[in-house]
Formats: structure tokens, sequence, C-alpha cells
């Protein structure tokens, strides 16, 4: 038996290149090895985007093309929208009176994004309770391992915090969870922050090839080579990092050696670098095309995937139920 994986994402718009190497990349691997559950998280996006609902709707179908253009294999996954799941809301109240408010008011990822996205109202129930509902999420599936970054592991923490309490209480139902780490991806925004569709910076992974080019042409370099003369330094430099996924190795050498003699100018390697990442990205393209004019296909395995997920979920609720005696 294979063991179980569960993951989300937000649909709060569409995956970019530092989803596609901090993500996507990763489950796509882990579809071999394990009994992989992905699914569009639409209620945690509501938490933090109910004042333009608009955006849910539409990126829940961008980032399902997403998914299957990139290679994930429905064969292989099971793909379900969480709002279509009625349990997840069950077993997420039913959690809320078992989890202590302390618990959610010290999580360092709450506290950050108060702070970060200070333009949105997020003082709200549903926000502060947003750990309690990815750990129904997790739960209800009776994950083994959840594959997330860095700043989502105080969440699968606390998922296992609220297992143990629920199986102290009632009955052991729930297993505890792994957190698989996924290394951040290395890629940044072309302004050098973190890849962010909030700070306007990113590069989608669907985006024509015209814009990829255009946006790598404004990218921020190595800030210390001001001239061309300067001598560059590719480890400081986001342009290198992109070549060194997108670009031959023996190519990769040649311009770190070149960048660090000045012998070649950031224009030129930009270029080039557009020039591989687009070839990279074209067979992903490709494949969303032709799946954009299969919407039926798309429906069905979504129908699908939910009706499996569903199956699961109304069985864990028979056992909750049973446990707590009501
Ligand atoms: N909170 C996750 C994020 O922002 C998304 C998510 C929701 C999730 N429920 C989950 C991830 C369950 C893993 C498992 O990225
Ligand atoms: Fe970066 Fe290339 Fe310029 Fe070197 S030559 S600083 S690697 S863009």
């Amino acid at each position: 038996m294979k063991k179980r994986v569960v993951s989300g994402i937000r649909p709060t718009g569409r995956l970019h290149l530092g989803h596609l190497h901090g993500a996507l990349l990763n489950w796509k691997k882990l579809q071999d090895k394990y009994n992989c559950f992905y699914f569009i998280a639409d209620w945690h996006a509501l938490t933090s985007e109910y004042t333009r609902p608009e955006i849910i709707k539409k990126s829940t179908m961008d980032i399902i093309l997403d998914w299957l253009a990139v290679g994930l294999d429905p064969e292989k996954c099971t793909f379900f929208v969480q709002s279509q799941i009625k349990e997840h809301a069950e077993l997420h109240l039913i959690f809320s009176m078992i989890t202590p408010i302390p618990w959610l008011e010290r999580n360092p990822t709450y506290k950050e994004q108060i702070q970060e996205l200070s333009s949105k109202n997020l003082n709200t129930y549903g926000f502060l309770g947003y750990p309690v509902l990815q750990a129904a999420d997790i739960l209800m599936y009776k994950a083994d391992a959840v594959p997330v970054g860095e700043d989502q592991a105080p969440h699968i923490e606390l998922t296992r915090e609220i297992a143990r309490r629920f199986n102290f209480l009632y009955k052991k139902v729930f297993p505890e969870p792994e957190t698989l780490l996924t290394p951040t991806s290395k890629l940044l925004g072309i302004d050098r922050r973190k890849m962010s569709k909030s700070y306007n910076n990113a590069i989608f992974i669907t985006e024509p090839p015209e814009e990829v080019s255009k946006k790598v042409s404004q990218m921020i370099t190595d800030p210390q080579r001001g001239r061309r003369t300067d001598p560059g330094r590719p480890d400081f430099c986001n342009i290198f990092f992109y070549h060194e996924i997108y670009t031959s190795q023996e190519k990769v050498k040649e311009i770190e050696e070149a960048c660090k003699k000045a012998k070649i100018g950031c224009v030129e390697c930009k270029k080039i670098m557009a020039e591989n990442l687009n070839k990279g990205l074209e067979p992903i393209r490709e494949k969303r095309k032709e799946l954009e004019s299969r919407m039926d296909y798309i429906e069905n395995i979504i129908n699908e995937g939910n009706r499996k997920a569903r199956d699961i979920a109304q069985k864990t609720m028979a056992e909750v139920k049973e446990a707590i005696g009501i």
C-alpha cells in the first residue's frame, strides 16, 4: 500500500515559476511514490480574498489546467476542490471546539501574514482559524505526509497537535502526518524579491514568450555590476539561478566564467536565458493549449476527484461522530 500525501494551493491567481519550482515539480515527483491528493483550497483563499471572490473561481480552473499542463497525472493523483467536499467544513467546526485559541494566536505564519498583508482586514474569526481548516483538510484523508514549504511547517505541527488532542479526548481516529519539507525555489522575482503575485514581480507558467522575454530584460542582475566592464558575481545574480535550471550545464559553466571576467554583458546573458526559459516552458504552454480545448475532459477529472475525496471524507466523518458519540 502506497502512503498517502495531501497538499493544497489557494486559488488567488495564476501560478508562477515560484510555484513551479517550489511546489509543483516536487508534487510531480511524489506522484509515482505516493497516493497523492492535491486540492484547490478555495475556502482558504476566501479567508484573505473575501472582498473579491471572483478571483477564486477563475483561478481554480487556471490552476487545475496548469497542474495537468506541467504533468501532474490524473491517473496517479486525485484532484479535488475543497468547497465541493462539505465534510471539510464539518470537521473544521468540530476541531474548532477542541483547539485552544492561544495555539492559533502564537502561530508565526499568522502573525507574519497579519503584518505583511496589512492592507487587508484579516482580523477575522475565519483567518485566525485558517490552520484549523488546514488540519481538517489533512486529517480528513488521514494523510501520512504533507509536502509544504517552510512557511507552512507550523501549520502541519498544529495539525499534529489537533490530531493528538482529538485522539486523547475521544478515540484514536487520526494518524499524525509527517511534514515533507519542500526546498524553497531559488528563482526570485524580476525585482530580486521573493516571487509573488502581490509584489507584481512574477513570471507566470503559461505566460506568452514575448512577455517572458520582456520580463527577463527587466530583471535586476548582480547589483555590483554597474558597468559593462565590472566583473559580475553569478552567485549573487538571479539571472544565473535561472540559467542553472534552464541552460545546458556546459553553457552555464561558460557563462559563469565569462561573467566573472566581464567577457559577457548582462543584456546578452539575459537574452540567452530568456530563450532557454522559453524553450523550457514551451511544452507546458502547448499542453495547456491542448487542454483548454478539452474542457469536458477537465470537468470529468474534477468530478471524479471530488467523488473519490467525498467518499473518504464521509467515512472519516462517520468515525469522528462515532468517536465523539453524537
Ligand atoms: N495553507 C496552504 C498554503 O497557503 C494551502 C493549504 C490549505 C494546504 N490546506 C492545506 C497545504 C493542506 C497542505 C495541506 O500554501
Ligand atoms: Fe548576471 Fe549574466 Fe550579468 Fe553575470 S552576465 S551579472 S550572470 S546577468
